[in-house]
Order: structure tokens, then sequence, then C-alpha cells
């Protein structure tokens, strides 16, 4: 027992020195494990290294910018800039400004204004006006008795086929009343024109019987063509209270 306690009190210094020799190499890698700024990958090489004794790799981090000492340059910059636009800003309205680019102007836009003016002037004024002679159609397209109000808005005309005197004939009436000139209405069911504006009456024969209208409607020009149809010419007209309608220009018999 005395040599058992006497190897136990003997042991404990003796490991002592063994297990702090070791001990003293490994404090330089816990310092350089933990480098600032190193990724996952870099310290473990770091670690391994330091066992290993080989030098671990430099690090070196990105120098940032002071920022004290760019930000005044930068601004003294932007601010010659600023200053430089305006200026040539300035220079240019007043350039735009000036009493002799303003009269100039002024008078350029004055001649280009009277020139165009001219120009209108000298052109014709063009009206497009329906012609006065034109055909509309053989006189089978106008049954007895019947009133065709099928030129009404293009021609200004009704084509009447009706028998005046005992004789079957065809004519073209115009559509403008003798009193102040409205255009009349035919009315089918009353076998008359009446006017809306003052109520003036026409029979189909054109003759005037109620209202304020002093005489009979119109007669056109009216001749059967060479090529069989009927044409009308709008510069003749015939008025009954003067004897125009017994011309033969002013109808065109049949049957
Ligand atoms: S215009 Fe036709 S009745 Fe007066």
């Amino acid at each position: 027992m005395a040599a058992i306690r006497a190897n136990k009190a003997g042991a404990a210094p003796a490991a002592a020195p063994a297990a702090a020799a070791p001990a003293a190499p490994k404090a330089a890698p816990t310092a350089a494990a933990k480098p600032v700024g190193l990724s996952p990958a870099e310290m473990i090489k770091a670690a391994r290294s330091a066992e290993t004794g080989t030098p671990a790799p430099k690090v070196v981090l990105p120098s940032k910018p002071l920022p004290g000492k760019t930000a005044p340059a930068a601004a003294a910059t932007a601010k010659a800039t600023a200053v430089e636009r305006r200026s040539v800003l300035a220079s240019i309205a007043a350039t735009l400004l000036s009493p002799v680019v303003i009269a100039w102007t002024s008078f350029v836009a004055t001649a280009t204004a009277s020139t165009l003016a001219l120009a209108r002037f000298m052109m014709p004024n063009v009206l497009v006006e329906p012609p006065t002679r034109f055909k509309i159609g053989p006189p089978s397209d106008y049954a007895p008795g019947t009133v065709s109000t099928k030129w009404q808005a293009q021609f200004n005309i009704w084509v009447v086929n009706n028998e005046v005197d005992g004789v079957r004939c065809i004519y073209a009436l115009s559509t403008v009343c003798t009193h102040l000139g409205c255009t009349p209405n035919w009315l089918e069911g009353e076998q008359k024109f009446k006017c809306p504006c003052h109520g003036s009456g026409f029979y189909k024969t054109g003759i005037n019987f109620e209202g304020p209208a002093p005489r009979p409607l119109e007669r056109v020009g009216l001749r059967l063509a060479e090529d069989g149809m009927l044409e009308v010419d709008k510069s003749i007209k015939f008025q009954r209270e003067l004897g125009q309608w017994t011309n033969a220009s002013s109808f065109v018999g049949v049957g």
C-alpha cells in the first residue's frame, strides 16, 4: 500500500509536464483560427495549416473609401456643373429674347401668313353642283297616274305620269314652292303637294289651289333621248301662267 501510495504521489508530477508540453504549440492556432472576414472554407484551411505548421494564408480585406475626404470634392464638382448649365441656359434665353430676334421672327411669320393668304386667294372656289342635264330612265319606269319622288333629294324634281287636257304625258315638276321657296311634300293619300312652311297646296298637275302660293309649280325641260331614255334639262323652266306648258319641251307624250 505504501508503495502504491508512493507511486501515486510520484506519478502525478511526472505526468504534469508531459501534458503541459503539447499545450504550448496549440496556443498559436487558437489566435489564428478566428480571423475576421474569413469564409468557412478559409477558416478550415487556416486551422489545418496551424496543425500542420504551415503558415496560414494572408487575408487581405478590401480597403474602404474615406467618406470624409471624397464627399466635398464630389459636391464641388456637382455645384460647378449646375452653375455652368445655368449660365448656358441664361445665355440661350437672352439670345432668343433679344429685340432683333423677336423682330425678325415676327417679320418672317407675317410674311409667311401673307404668302399663304395670297396663294389661297389665287385659287378658285370650286362648287360641286349637280348637273342640269341628266337621264332618269325609260318612260316605262313611271306608271300612269303616279308621282315619282325618286329624284327629289338628288335633283329636286318630281316626275309625274298624268293625263292633262285629255293627253297622257310625263312631265317633271320643280320641287321649289312658288311662295317663298320651301320644298313641299307629296301626300299620296290626298293626291297633292303640301308645303310645310305656310300651307300652300298644289294638285298633281302642279297647279296651286290653297295657301299663299301665287302661281303653279314650274316644269323643267324633258325630252325622249335617242337611246329611249327620258332626259331632264333643268336649265329650262316652263310656267303655266305664261302659257309655256304647251311647249313640246315641257312634257313627253306616252300611250
Ligand atoms: S314657302 Fe311654301 S307656302 Fe310659303
